[in-house]
C-alpha cells in the first residue's frame, strides 16, 4: 500500500476521505438523493467520467458507479440517488468517513480536449455554429452533465432537468438557460422532457438519465437531424472493461459501457427499453 497525497493507494482504488454527504431531496418512494464530496489528490475528471465507490466498511464485494458532477482541485463532487443497497450505504455515509474510489474512468463528452488537467481551456469547445447546445438530464441523469456545464459559458447552453416531483441538484445553473419539467407538474413543465423538447434549436443535443428518455431523444434528434451524445448507466462490476458485466448492443456491435462509454453517439445504440 502506498500514499497518494492524503489518499491511500491500494491496487486500482485510493482510499479516501468524506468530507460531507448533504441531503439534497427525499420523498417515500422515491428514496434519498445526496451530495456527497470526497477529498481527492488523484488525477483530474474530465465531464463525463465516473468513479468506482465503495465504503471501506461495505460488506459488498463490488463498487457502483457515479459520474462526476463537479470538481475542484483536492475535492470532487458526486450526486447520489439511493436505489438499492448499494447506493443506500452511499447516501447514508456520514463525512469523516473512509471511502474507496477507483478512476476517473470512462470517455468524455465530444468536443472537449481530452487533455487530463486542462479544465481551464473553455476553448476546446467547437462553437463554430451560433446555435447553442442543449443539455438534458433525466433525475440523478443530470449528474454528468452540471459538470460538463462548468466547462461552457453560460450564453452557449441550455439546461434540461427532468424530474418525478421535486427537483434537485440545480444550483449552480443559471435560471435563464434552465428548463424544468416534473411528471407530477409540481414545479415547471407538467410531462417529461421528450413531450416538448425540439432539438431544431440547438447544434447538438447531449443527454443523460433513464434508458427509455434517451431512446425518445434519439428519435427526436435523429428526425431533426441534430448530432445527439448520450451517457449511459449500465449496470456495472468491474468498472475497468474486463468482466463484460457492462455490455451493450450498438451498431457496430458490442461495446462495454464502462471501457468504451459510457458516452457513445446516440445513433449507434441500440436500445433494449
Ligand atoms: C457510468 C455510470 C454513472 C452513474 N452515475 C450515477 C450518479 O451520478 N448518481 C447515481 O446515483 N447513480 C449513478 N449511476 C447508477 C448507479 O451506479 C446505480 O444506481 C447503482 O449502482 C445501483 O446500485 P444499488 O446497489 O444501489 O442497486 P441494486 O441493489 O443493484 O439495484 C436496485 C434497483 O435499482 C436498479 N438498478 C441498479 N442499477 C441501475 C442502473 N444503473 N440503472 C437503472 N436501474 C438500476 C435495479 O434493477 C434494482 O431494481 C451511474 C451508473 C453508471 C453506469
Ligand atoms: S463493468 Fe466489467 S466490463 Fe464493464
Amino acid at each position: 500500500m502506498s500514499e497518494t497525497r492524503g489518499c491511500t493507494h491500494d491496487r486500482a482504488f485510493l482510499t479516501c476521505t468524506i468530507v460531507a454527504n448533504a441531503p439534497l431531496f427525499s420523498k417515500p418512494g422515491e428514496g434519498l438523493v445526496t451530495e456527497m464530496a470526497v477529498g481527492w489528490e488523484g488525477p483530474s475528471p474530465q465531464p463525463g467520467q465516473f468513479f468506482m465507490l465503495r465504503l471501506v466498511r461495505s460488506g459488498f464485494l463490488l463498487a457502483r458507479p457515479i459520474s462526476v458532477s463537479g470538481y475542484t482541485k483536492g475535492l470532487v463532487n458526486f450526486l447520489i440517488a439511493e436505489r438499492g443497497k448499494g447506493s443506500r450505504e452511499l447516501v447514508q455515509a456520514r463525512p469523516g468517513e473512509p471511502i474507496e474510489l477507483a478512476g476517473p474512468l470512462g470517455n468524455t463528452w465530444p468536443g472537449l480536449l481530452a487533455q487530463k488537467g486542462n479544465r481551464e481551456d473553455r476553448s476546446s469547445i467547437n462553437l463554430d455554429n451560433q446555435k447553442p447546445l442543449a443539455l438534458l438530464g433525466g433525475g440523478i441523469g443530470i449528474a454528468p452533465l452540471i459538470y460538463l456545464s462548468n466547462y461552457l459559458e453560460p450564453d452557449t447552453f441550455h439546461f434540461y432537468g427532468g424530474f418525478r416531483s421535486s427537483p434537485y441538484g440545480l444550483e449552480s445553473i443559471p435560471k435563464e438557460v434552465l428548463t424544468i419539467a416534473t411528471e407530477d407538474g409540481s414545479a415547471g413543465y407538467h410531462g417529461r422532457i421528450p413531450d416538448f423538447f425540439n432539438p431544431e434549436r440547438y447544434r447538438a443535443v447531449y443527454a443523460c438519465g433513464p434508458a427509455p428518455m434517451l431512446k425518445r431523444i434519439t428519435e427526436l434528434c435523429s428526425q431533426a437531424g441534430v448530432p445527439c451524445t448520450i451517457s449511459l448507466e449500465e449496470r456495472m462490476a468491474c468498472g475497468v472493461g474486463a468482466c463484460l458485466g457492462c455490455t451493450i448492443r450498438t451498431t457496430r456491435g458490442n461495446r462495454r459501457c464502462c471501457a468504451d462509454g459510457p458516452i457513445f453517439p446516440a445513433e449507434e445504440v441500440l436500445f433494449d427499453v
